[in-house]
């Protein structure tokens, strides 16, 4: 394992680096030679090559784009093409990004750039949001994952003229889908063109896929030999020039073992050299992010009493901040400020933040794991790969020369990261996409044209809770009463399943809409640092606490904030995020319109009576169940780690299990239920899976609800 060994001695401490710099290019050298320049819009290297583009994207069906991250793919592209016609007779251009944050921040910009608002001409659509106007959006930026859901209603995506599949190198679970499921569109579509971009690394491959011209035999040579000007079969690549400074990398001299406070000080050590130029930290997570920012902030009332030049002002980035906040960290900072910018690794590839010259690596990310042997996703902090690494000293040299500060030694660096990431689709619980596969009637996916497939075990394991969960029959086809109404609702299909039994069978719907809401926003607890800390979180919370656990917890949340009429004071006093409440309200609104679509009916309450919401969740969530551990049970352990142990109920055979244990931030963390169920887990360093939103339940309720999978306990 990378380390993030022993402790640092206070004298050790200051972070030291490697006086051998290691030189490191990216890009041309020729381009060192340019002026720094707050670059003109129309002075983006995509410019150099948009005849080009327009004459291959014309003869070709596919073209792949490689350049720079910041050479303007993202932002330019879709408008040229727009501006070439192809949103013409009411089609649209639309261009697919793998994370929620990128589409909804590009389409500002470009909407910005084109002197028009959000939801106009161009526009965005991203889960459980939709900016954009079917009559006159011509340009409209989509999650990868949204993309695929409208292939439910619409199959070849009929209005779309240009489909853009942007990072593509990123191998996205719902990116690789798509590019397989678009080669079959393209069959029956010769009209559509797709613009793939992509890193130089996976550019071979994407070729090769999408090259058609000797699977479809005479047909396509027909076509090529001249045939009605059908477009050519095989890709086109355009390589975009780059326009990039040389940035020199740093490693440390000793591993440290917390990286966010070395990451504070390394920005510290920078921040007193006093030359100019905007800090840009990777970290994992928002609680990393945040703990960070509050570090930085200290130090900046510190150091604002030195002499210094400039200003220090952190500025948070991660995917579930409020877009106001998330424009404090874009934008450029004031005269005399140095932004420091504190990002999770969205701010890798999809965003440009600019005037960045200083890269801060912890060389980590939090990313999805997939345990095939008992089919458990998980969240897990791993070292990131090597690839990653340079793509991330990449953002320091986009004004000028620039800086990365990796936080471990070279050595660490060479042995211990691996080459490149490995794609999503191997590490990931396949259940849901499946779900959708089967839905557009892709029946076998072992045999679909994958552009590379998954996992077979995991893949087993994702039919096999669609099974247990009843939306596939003994064929494995799509069962009409659950399979087809589980398809397409938004929603993970545990989550999915427990809503639509709340509808139908326990008479709780309401509950179960104001549950899949807060579940589906990315935070309804302030941050600690909002509210003065841990402590002041936990005591907030404590006044919601329920025995049954953190979905009633949830209900008890929603009504006093329906009690206080929303209020945003009492939210922030009560240690409440309003921001995702108010977000969490419109979800359940949007499913609750999806479930009426459907003919089901959505008013049904339960009044207060816990049970039913609780058999609605395990009726969608028994594969997560699990019981104390009472062989490893101290009672004179008096902290909570020799107590709190617990065994995936459907894997209870000795050998190996999984360590299970409550997380923290759950309200039944001091509590021992028996037997629970969660609906999220993430893996710490020690190799705990720690369970996220846990719920007490009485064993009856398993073999009632799931007799296929629990006899009786
Ligand atoms: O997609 P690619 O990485 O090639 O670049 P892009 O996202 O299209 O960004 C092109 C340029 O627009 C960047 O170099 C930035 O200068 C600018 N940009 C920005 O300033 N703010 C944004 N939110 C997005 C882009
Ligand atoms: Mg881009």
């Amino acid at each position: 394992m990378f380390q993030k060994p022993g402790s640092l001695s206070k004298a050790a401490f200051g972070v030291k680096f490697d006086g051998q710099q290691q030189q490191q290019h990216h890009g041309t050298a020729a381009a060192a030679a340019e002026p720094a320049a707050k670059r003109p819009k129309n002075g983006l290297p995509v410019e150099s090559v948009r005849r080009e583009l327009l004459y291959l994207v014309e003869s070709h069906a596919t073209v792949v784009v490689v350049g720079e991250t910041g050479c303007g793919k993202t932002t330019q592209i879709p408008r040229f093409l727009h501006e070439a016609g192809w949103t013409a007779d009411g089609y649209q251009v639309v261009c697919t990004q793998p994370r929620r944050v990128a589409a909804v921040s590009i389409a500002q910009r470009v909407a910005d750039e084109m002197g028009v608002a959000v939801g106009t001409t161009v526009g965005y659509g991203v889960r459980f949001e939709d900016a954009s106007n079917q009559a006159t959006t011509r340009i409209k930026y989509v999650t990868d994952g949204l993309l695929l859901r409208e292939m439910m209603d619409d199959p070849l995506l009929t209005k779309y003229s240009v489909i853009m599949v942007d990072e593509a190198h990123e191998r996205s679970l719902a990116t690789d889908t798509l590019l397989g499921l678009l080669k079959k569109v393209q069959r029956r579509r010769p009209d559509l063109r797709l613009v793939i971009s992509s890193a130089t690394l996976e550019v071979d491959r994407l070729v090769a896929f999408f090259d058609s011209s000797t699977v479809r035999g005479k047909a396509a040579a027909a076509a090529a030999a001249g045939g009605g000007g059908a477009p050519s079969r095989t890709p086109a690549v355009v390589s975009i020039p780059g326009r990039v400074y040389p940035v020199q990398v740093h490693y440390l001299l000793d591993n440290c073992s917390d990286y966010v406070q070395a990451a504070v000080q390394t920005v510290v050590d920078i921040h007193r050299e006093d030359v100019p130029g905007d800090v840009l930290v990777f970290l994992t997570g928002q609680e990393e992010v945040e703990s960070a920012v509050r570090m930085l902030d200290e130090e900046a009332r510190r150091l604002a009493r030195s002499r210094l030049q400039y200003k220090l002002m952190a500025a948070p980035m991660y995917a579930g901040l409020p877009g106001a906040q998330q424009r404090l960290a874009l934008e450029p900072a004031a005269r005399g400020v140095r932004k420091v910018v504190v990002a999770t690794n969205i701010a890798e590839t999809s965003l440009t933040i600019e005037g960045i010259v200083y890269v801060v690596d912890c060389c980590f990310v939090k990313q999805r794991a997939y345990n095939p042997i008992v089919g458990l996703e998980s969240l897990l902090v791993a070292p990131t790969s090597k690839a990653s690494c340079m793509q991330r000293a990449g953002r320091a040299g986009r004004v000028r020369p620039g800086h990365a500060f990796r936080l471990c030694t070279e050595e660490s660096w060479q042995q211990l990261l691996p080459k490149a990431s490995v794609p999503e689709m191997q590490r990931s619980d396949l259940a849901g996409l499946l779900l959708q596969l089967k839905a557009l009637g892709i029946d076998n996916i072992m045999r679909f044209d994958w552009l590379a497939p998954p996992p077979a075990e995991a893949a087993v394991r994702g039919l096999e809770l669609l099974h247990a969960l009843g939306a596939l029959d003994g064929d494995a086809k799509l069962t009409p009463s659950t399979g087809t109404l589980l398809a397409e609702l938004p929603l993970e299909p545990q989550l999915g399943a427990a809503l639509l039994a709340a509808a139908t069978r326990f008479g709780c719907c309401q509950e179960l809409l104001t549950l899949a809401g807060m579940l589906s926003v990315p935070a309804v607890w302030a941050s600690p640092a909002a509210v003065g800390g841990k402590r002041a979180l936990e005591e907030a919370k404590a006044k919601f606490a329920a025995a049954e656990g953190d979905l009633v917890a949830f209900l008890n949340v929603h009504r006093a904030w329906l009690e206080h009429g929303k209020s945003h004071r009492w939210s922030s006093r009560n240690g409440i995020h309003q921001h995702g409440m108010l977000r969490a309200a419109e979800v359940s609104q949007q499913l609750c319109r999806k479930l009426k679509r459907m003919g089901l009916d959505t008013n049904s309450s339960c009044e207060g009576d816990v049970d039913k919401v609780l058999k609605a969740v395990t009726a969608g969530l028994f594969m997560n169940a699990a019981q104390f551990d009472h062989t490893e049970y101290d009672p004179r352990a008096s902290s909570d780690a020799g107590s709190n142990v617990y065994r995936l109920l459907r894997h209870m055979q000795p050998g190996r299990p999984l360590k299970l244990r409550i997380h923290a931030s759950s309200v039944l963390a001091r509590t021992r239920p028996q037997l629970l169920l969660f609906l999220r887990c993430q893996q710490n360093d020690e190799g705990w899976y720690e369970m996220q939103a846990v719920t007490a339940v009485e064993p009856d309720w398993l073999t009632e609800l799931a007799p296929g999978v629990f006899q009786k306990l």
